[in-house]
């Protein structure tokens, strides 16, 4: 499923349908739409060529960029969701094998135990958030992460960490959370 798919029932009966449209045109156009007007704001101030370099003009700059880094790392974020989401039949539905099976053996004791750590901790985020299995490039070792939605993926531990599964949750409308595996 891509981004621009209009197949939002592909996943089932694991995801429905209903939930990935709302997800994708409620959820994430809101990111991207949010993104585009805070970044035309921002263009806006910084070509006003008679008033740019003001304080107030300086002010309002400084007060968008959180929320371009907000919506931007939202928008990211389920990009990369989308691109690596896939049906059985189509590469999906399959759990962790070879080198990741066994690495998430040793460390969680195993795929159940794993989901029950990711679904805990993102128990522990206010609002909306996500959950990612991530691998030490040093060590090959695996840990979970929880982050904000403003994170985006550049942010894994000064880019020491290569994301391997992310978990969206949302809890605005009814806590509900969809599961991607991202590319190694
Ligand atoms: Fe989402």
């Amino acid at each position: 499923m891509t981004c621009n798919s209009d197949d939002y029932s592909a996943l089932e009966p694991s995801i429905s349908g209903r939930i990935m449209e709302l997800h994708h045109k409620n959820h994430h156009s809101t990111y991207v739409n949010s993104f585009n007007n805070f970044s035309a704001q921002l263009g806006e101030l910084q070509s006003s060529s008679s008033s740019s370099s003001s304080p107030d003009s300086i002010a309002q700059q400084i007060a968008l960029q959180p929320l371009i880094n907000f919506h931007g790392g939202g928008h990211i974020n389920h990009s990369l969701f989308w691109e690596n989401l896939a049906p059985k039949g189509s590469g999906g539905g399959e759990p962790p094998s070879g080198k990741l099976g066994k690495e998430i053996e040793a460390t969680f004791g195993g795929v159940e135990n794993l989901k029950k750590v990711m679904n805990t901790k993102l128990a522990g985020i206010q609002g909306s958030g996500w959950a990612w299995l991530v691998k030490d490039k040093e060590t090959g070792g695996v840990g979970v992460r929880t982050y904000a939605v403003s994170s985006a993926v550049w942010d894994l531990g000064g880019r020491r960490e290569t994301l391997l599964l992310m978990m969206d949750a949302e809890s605005r409308s009814g806590r509900w959370a969809v599961c991607a595996a991202a590319g190694d």
